[in-house]
């Protein structure tokens, strides 16, 4: 159990009828749970950015809105009438303005890019596993496959652009990290979280992102020292294991698109801080952008260890 104050095993879920008693939360009525020997419904801070926060109560999860989080949550409701398992429930809107969505327990977070956070060193070591890997993998496809054929509104406004998917476009979630994943001890994905980023995209944008990360498109050393590799691992051998688990038949392109990728996630740092969005402003700021140049030159400086 991480980040939370009590143990949820002494939850009880009694009925869709608001709260009599200890459910800090006015508009929303989705839910109501017998306390027991918990504190008030508290908050448990999860993550406070510059100009956004992310507190859990209960069983939710509470975040800062965006300007553009309806279409989200049309997006989170259109998975939840299909049946997908994976994305959290959109529960409504609470007192405070924040999007009030359910908790998925597990293993996640950790925000993996940081170097020396414990919990990201877990989910490194998720998707070092090549069975993890595939897991991983599969779970991008099972994403892809449910939101098939959802569309948007025409006027739907998403981060970085507006409207529904063109031919050959999926809603991608654009942020599939594996630390955006929540997963079971035993390696099993169970949930999708930080959706924020989602929007109309060619569909490899999701499996590009997802191998920078996993393969991982950074080096020996840092493999070995913080993200949970044993032996350097085996790119080219690993693309084809995401490849081949997502469902591709090969992985021609595949690095290209991970550049690809790489670029259009600096230029959404640039949209988004030019319009003065946190946490991306004050990234910006402080030399994000530097960083992921970075990454990029990693890439286009190491496709012999790649293809
Ligand atoms: N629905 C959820 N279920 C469980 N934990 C969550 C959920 N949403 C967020 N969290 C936790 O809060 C942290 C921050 O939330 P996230 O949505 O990933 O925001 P950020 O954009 O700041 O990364 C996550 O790393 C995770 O630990
Ligand atoms: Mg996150």
């Amino acid at each position: 159990m991480i980040c939370i104050g009590w143990d949820q095993s002494d939850l009880v879920r009694i009925g869709p009828e608001p709260s009599s008693g200890g459910m800090a939360v006015g508009l929303f009525e989705g839910f109501a749970w017998t306390a027991g020997s918990l504190p008030e419904m508290q908050e448990v801070r999860l993550k406070a950015d510059r100009g956004r926060e992310v507190v859990r109560i209960g069983e939710t999860v509470r975040r800062t809105t965006f300007p553009w989080s309806p279409a989200v949550h049309r997006l989170l409701e259109g998975l939840e009438a299909r049946g997908f398992p994976y994305s959290p429930r959109f529960l409504g809107i609470d007192e405070h303005g924040r999007e009030v969505l359910s908790w998925i327990d597990g293993i996640c977070g950790g925000d993996g890019y940081v170097e020396g956070v414990e919990r990201g060193a877990t989910i490194w070591a998720m998707v070092a596993d090549p069975a993890g890997l595939a897991r991983y993998a599969q779970l991008v496809r099972e994403y892809h496959d449910a939101v098939a054929g959802l569309t948007a509104a025409d006027d739907a406004c998403w981060a970085t652009r507006k409207g529904g998917p063109e031919p050959g476009e999926l809603i991608c979630h654009l942020d599939l990290s594996p630390w955006n994943v929540v997963w079971q001890e035993d390696g099993q994905p169970v949930g999708i979280i930080d959706w924020d980023y989602a929007e109309p995209a060619d569909p490899i944008r999701d499996v590009a992102y997802a191998l920078e990360w996993s393969v991982p498109f950074c080096s020996d050393e840092e493999c070995l020292r913080w993200r949970r590799f044993d032996s350097p691992p085996d790119r080219p051998a690993r693309i084809a294991q995401f490849a081949s688990a997502y469902g591709l038949t090969n992985t021609a392109g595949l690095v290209n698109s991970v550049l690809d990728g790489q670029q259009a996630f600096y230029d959404r740092e640039v949209a988004l801080a030019g319009r003065g969005i946190q946490p991306t402003a004050d990234d910006v700021a402080n030399g994000y952008l530097e960083v992921v140049q970075a990454r990029i030159q990693w890439t286009l400086d190491h496709r012999d260890l790649l293809e």
